[in-house]
């Protein structure tokens, strides 16, 4: 079984990534073969600062390195490491219909946001498709709303097979992570860049502390009862501390003369514990940019070599000379 994901370098990862994504491609490490990229190519419909962009994909690999990616048990490479997928892009371009890439959601709620509306934004889930269906993935675990992009990825896979009679492309599953998993940012809304209210997983102890400070609560004075269920401050505690844990501190709650400041303690020193670990390895692994690099390499060429073998038989399904797939064509 095969399974492949892609999380976007568009900015440092915080704990909604690691609770809702993260924490799950780990998990599922070691699973026969399990292929995770950094999407830099689609990270340029938002990113265009090419420094930018650098550092984010570097930072992207050091974080997820360092939160326990075993480079052993999973291959992480860069998305545009592998020019292959931008050609099979192309070949199922020429078979999507422009009606189904605008029922997506993803593409209409970006607009929205005031993202220029260019064809690569319109043309994303396609690239998303090809990212999938290059490797035969078997398992794609997304958040709920990349559903629909796995649905269209099946459906662009359907129907280049049925227009060149055979079964050229693998249909993937997806694999929604942690139903329901939303982590709240600072304002209590769903923690997201796109919203200024999240808590970097990285975030420098000091930072860290003014931001953990910085949930919003409600106003309830320090002696009054407070009800752990409804509040963000217990509902990030929960992400970190064991259930014995919880427990003590939702009595605390309940019993009045505590306040928020106290709860807001315990999950900085609750998330300070929680990712030490990682911490230390992130220093270790700045320190030792060429590892990362070879990392990196050494998933790009095990990702191209199952990359090219897909190709090749997507470009004999169309017509195509597969020759330019193999290594020694040297035109
Ligand atoms: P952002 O909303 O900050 O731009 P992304 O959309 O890049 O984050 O998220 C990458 C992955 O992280 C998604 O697939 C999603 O599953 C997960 N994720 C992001 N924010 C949260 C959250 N607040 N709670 C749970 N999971 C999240
Ligand atoms: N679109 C995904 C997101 O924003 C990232 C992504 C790109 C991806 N290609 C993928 C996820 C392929 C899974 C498989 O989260």
């Amino acid at each position: 079984m095969r399974v492949l994901s892609g999380i976007q370098p568009t900015g440092r990862f915080h704990w909604g990534n690691y609770f809702g994504a993260i924490q799950q491609y780990i998990a599922l490490q070691g699973n026969e073969q399990s292929f995770y990229f950094i999407a830099d190519l689609h990270a340029l419909t938002t990113v265009r600062d090419a420094k930018a962009l650098k550092q984010n994909v570097t930072d992207a690999a050091l974080d997820l390195l360092a939160l326990g990616l075993d480079p052993a048990r999973a291959t992480l490479f860069r998305q545009s490491d592998v020019p292959e997928v931008t050609e099979l892009m192309w070949l199922l371009l020429t078979v999507t219909q422009f009606s189904l890439l605008e029922k997506c959601t993803s593409y209409k709620d970006k607009v929205a946001k005031g993202i220029a509306p260019d064809a690569g934004l319109f043309t994303y889930p396609v690239l998303m498709a090809a990212d999938i269906l290059l490797y035969d993935s078997d398992v794609v675990p997304v958040g709920a709303d990349q559903i629909q992009h796995l649905e269209v990825t099946r459906d662009i896979a359907q129907r280049f097979n049925s227009t060149y009679g055979g079964e050229f492309l693998h249909l993937p599953t997806a694999r929604v992570l942690k139903e329901g998993a939303k982590v709240p940012g600072t304002d209590g809304e769903k923690m997201s860049k796109s919203y200024g209210n999240t808590i970097e997983i990285f975030e420098p102890e000091k930072s860290l502390r003014k931001r953990i400070m910085s949930i919003k609560t409600d106003s309830l004075p320090m002696e009054a009862p407070k009800d752990p269920e409804t509040c963000s401050v217990f509902a990030l505690y929960q992400l970190f501390a064991s259930p014995e844990q919880q427990g003590t501190l939702a009595e605390r709650y309940r019993a009045g003369g505590m306040g928020y400041g106290e709860a807001k303690q315990a999950v900085f020193d609750a998330s300070m514990s929680y990712f030490n670990a990682a911490r230390t390895r992130r220093t270790e692994l700045v320190a030792d940019p060429a590892y990362v690099e070879g990392v990196l390499q050494e998933g790009a060429r095990k990702a191209r070599k199952k990359g090219q073998e897909v190709l090749k038989r997507v470009r004999q399904a169309c017509g195509l000379l597969a020759h330019a797939t193999d290594a020694s064509f040297n035109p």
